[in-house]
Order: C-alpha cells, then sequence, then structure tokens
C-alpha cells in the first residue's frame, strides 16, 4: 500500500490502495487465506487521488533576424527562472554555424554552459541520443536545476524537448530553431518525440518551451533543399486553414525560396498562427489538432520506407498530393483545386510523385503504423476545397480509407 505521507505533493489529498490479493486475514473469524478467496470475496479500499491541475504553459514565440542577444536577454530578464546552468543541445551541422555562437553570449554573460553535439540528421532522432544528452548532462553535474536550450532544426528540438521533459523529472527548454520546417511546425505546439525502426515520432511527450526563437536569419545558409522541405508545412497550413495564405504563397514561392526577409517573415508569422489556432483549442490532440496531420498519413509512410533518403517535408508534400486525389475522388475538391495543390508543390521544387525505388506493397502496409489508426483502420485528413479540411463528425477531421483504395490512390502516384 502506498503511504500518504506523499500527500503533500498533490493538490488535495489522497493516494490508492489496494489491498487485492493482499495476506489480510479474513473477517468473521475464518482463516482462508486469500488465494482461496472467490474474487467477489476480495476485499478492497480505493482512495481517489485528486490532481486537478491548473496550469499556465504559455509562452512567447519571437520570430526575428539573429535573435542570440534576444535570448541571452530573456535569460538575464529571468526567462528561465534562477536558473544559471544551460545544456545547449544542437547538431553538427548548427553547432559551428549557431550553437557555439549561444554557447560563448551565456559563458560571457556568467552562465555555466556546455554543448552537446550529435550527429546531424533525421537517423539521430533515436532514443540513443536521447540516451546521449542525459548521460551527458549526467556525467557533467546536471541536476533538477538546470535548462537546455535546443538550438537547431525538427530534429534537435524534437529529441532536446523530449529529454527535457524526462530528465530529473522535467526541466525546461527552450527551442531556438534555425530551419524553415521547425519554424513553420516542429518548434511550436510541444510535441516531442524519437523515432524507432518500426515508426517515426510515436515515443515522446507533449512538453511545452519555455519560449521559441524563429531566427530567420539562419535560414540564409539553411542547403536549398532544405528550404523546399520546409515549404511542404507552409504549403499544407495554407491547404488546412488558409485559402488567401495558399494565394499568397502561390504568389511568392520564388521570393520565399530566394529568403526574401519580408515574405521569410510573413510566412513565419502566418505558419504560427495557423498552427496555434489549432493547437491551443487542442492541446494533446484529442480532435482538432487531427487537421495538422494532413498529408502526413502517406507522407510519414514514405519517409520511413524511404529509409529517410526523403526528408520530412518532400515526403509531406507527396503526401498532401495524395490527399488531394483521394479529396477529389471523393468529392471534397475539385479537379481545379487538387491541381492547384500539385502544381505550388511543384514550383516550391518538392516532389508531387512517389519515388520508383519505393515498394508500393511495403508503403501500404506501413500505412498501418500511423498514429491515426483506429480499429485496424487506415485514416486520412482530407481538404475540404484549399484552406478548409473535411469535418467527419463531432471533433473527428480524419475518415476510414480502406487498404485497396490507398492502395489505388498510391498506385496511380
Ligand atoms: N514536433 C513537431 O510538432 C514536429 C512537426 C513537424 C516536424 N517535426 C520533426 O521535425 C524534423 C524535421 O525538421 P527539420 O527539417 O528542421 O530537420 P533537421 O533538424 O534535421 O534539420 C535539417 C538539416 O538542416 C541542418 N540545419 C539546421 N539548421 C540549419 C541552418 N540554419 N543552416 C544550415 N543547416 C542547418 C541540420 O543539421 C539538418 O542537416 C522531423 O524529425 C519531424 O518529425 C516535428
Ligand atoms: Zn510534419
Amino acid at each position: 500500500m502506498t503511504s500518504c505521507s506523499r500527500a503533500a505533493d498533490f493538490t488535495a489529498s489522497c493516494i490508492t490502495a489496494s489491498f487485492r490479493k493482499s495476506k489480510m486475514p479474513l473477517c468473521a473469524g475464518k482463516r482462508h487465506r486469500i488465494n482461496d478467496m472467490k474474487a467477489e470475496e476480495i476485499r478492497m479500499s480505493t482512495y481517489r487521488v485528486e490532481l486537478i491541475r491548473t496550469v499556465d504553459d504559455s509562452y512567447n514565440i519571437e520570430i526575428g533576424f539573429g535573435l542570440t542577444g534576444q535570448l541571452i536577454a530573456d535569460l538575464q530578464s529571468g526567462l528561465a527562472g534562477g536558473i544559471k546552468k544551460f545544456a545547449v543541445v544542437t547538431d553538427s551541422n548548427v553547432k559551428p554555424l549557431y550553437a557555439d555562437k549561444i554557447y560563448d553570449r551565456l559563458v560571457e554573460a556568467g552562465y555555466s554552459a556546455d554543448i552537446i553535439s550529435f550527429e546531424a540528421g533525421e537517423k539521430s532522432k533515436t532514443r540513443q541520443t536521447k540516451e546521449f544528452i542525459e548521460d551527458t548532462m549526467l556525467a557533467k553535474g546536471y541536476r533538477r536545476d538546470c535548462c537546455i536550450i535546443a538550438v537547431g532544426g525538427g530534429v534537435v528540438t524534437d529529441v532536446a524537448g523530449f529529454a527535457a521533459g524526462t530528465y530529473g523529472r522535467g526541466i525546461p527548454f527552450i527551442n531556438y530553431a534555425t530551419t524553415l520546417l521547425a519554424a513553420a511546425d516542429a518548434s511550436i505546439g510541444g510535441k516531442t518525440a524519437v523515432d524507432t525502426p518500426l515508426a517515426t515520432n510515436l515515443i515522446g511527450l507533449f512538453n511545452q518551451p519555455r519560449k521559441v526563437y524563429i531566427d530567420i536569419a539562419a535560414w540564409k545558409t539553411l542547403p536549398p533543399r532544405e528550404i523546399y522541405s520546409g515549404m511542404a508545412e507552409t504549403i499544407k497550413h495554407a491547404c488546412l486553414a488558409d485559402g488567401d495564405f495558399f494565394d499568397y504563397l502561390e504568389k511568392n514561392t520564388e521570393r520565399i525560396l530566394d529568403i526574401d526577409p519580408e515574405a521569410c517573415e510573413y510566412i513565419a508569422k502566418r505558419n504560427c498562427e495557423i498552427k496555434y489556432r489549432v493547437v491551443m483549442k487542442d492541446e494533446r490532440e484529442s480532435g482538432l489538432r487531427e487537421v495538422l496531420n494532413l498529408g502526413h498519413t502517406v507522407g510519414r509512410a514514405i519517409e520511413t520506407v524511404s529509409g529517410y533518403r526523403l526528408l520530412h517535408g518532400e515526403a509531406v508534400a507527396i503526401g498532401l498530393v495524395a490527399q488531394a486525389r483521394l479529396a477529389k475522388k471523393r468529392g471534397y475538391m475539385s479537379e481545379d483545386e487538387a491541381e492547384r495543390v500539385k502544381n505550388l508543390i511543384a514550383r516550391a521544387k518538392l516532389p508531387t510523385e512517389i519515388p520508383d525505388y519505393i515498394d508500393r506493397k511495403e508503403l501500404v502496409q506501413k500505412l498501418y503504423t500511423d498514429k491515426k489508426v483506429k480499429d485496424g483502420c487506415i485514416r486520412f485528413v482530407l481538404e475540404k476545397g484549399i484552406g478548409d479540411v473535411v469535418c467527419f463528425g463531432d471533433n473527428v477531421y480524419s475518415t476510414p480509407v480502406s487498404e485497396d483504395e490507398a492502395a489505388e490512390i498510391i498506385g496511380e502516384m
């Protein structure tokens, strides 16, 4: 039985106790052992653990150009409370470009800091990398009075945010996002995770950062393919929530790909607004948040089956075309609308077809590892025209799709 002595830890008392299969003597003077008892004779006591909590996880997203100075100023103004010890988690590409500078500025400002860097790429988004971060922090004497600053793209913010959620049962973390994809999606919403050989992002936590910095100046050093990849999540946001934003992307694709500051700032803000609107209403993905999964049923599966030869955004781009085809087939999109989605994706220099090297059968089977799968059924989020998604019922935004229908769409691509 759990003692009541920890009740003070909770908002209100108290504690669970169950006597199932204990060796308590029975009442009425009988001396049966508990194993001799019939099920209905087992005595139980149930105490309710009341944990009604009001948590304010609000945070600011700073969008700008070169935000290291702002980060240090925020820390000095108490962003991380009284914490003086920071683990700067980053990857091998971002370390020399941005994380080293953040580390230097932390040390200059009198903080204790370390850089923990792992090899760049989706292949590092694993339990092993999380373990490496944790073991390094343990070895360097990090206890609970510390904070992780994740500097990098979605891989870094996902794995570092997950590590922060479990290190010392939870320490604060800050996201300093350096890719368009992280700006558009990964750094906002509090989802953190690692991949496993069987599926991406299934092991993780909802864990909100203290603050997010979106450094648009950092996009200048991104390889072009990473910019295109980030555009996929931006196009996804336009497809699911905002037809005018979709028009803007159609008219300004080249400016964005050239990292025009004004256009990039606009898309960074619009991405945040759209994602925020969805996440705010459904922090724990009970319904509405499913809409952010547009294009991800096929996208995630292709990403895994390609052995990560395709970047996340490239895979999502193909997934967006797949859902548009399905939406057209089911009458939710016109031929023209589905074509516009495909054309914008192509203009953003993203793939619109499944590469030849992908085994179609394996891809269809992989769809069953999607987190939306319910009662063994593959499910898709579908676009309704441009800038909206189909609502299939009360707070239900995905619909079952038979294996044959999914295979047919995949076969056509
Ligand atoms: N948590 C979420 O809600 C969420 C949402 C969308 C995507 N994701 C995840 O995000 C990941 C993809 O994000 P990503 O595309 O940012 O991947 P990434 O972190 O792997 O970054 C892409 C590449 O760019 C490099 N890089 C990063 N910033 C750079 C810069 N400024 N200049 C030069 N190189 C730079 C990285 O080293 C890496 O090689 C996936 O793992 C995906 O699952 C998470
Ligand atoms: Zn995504």
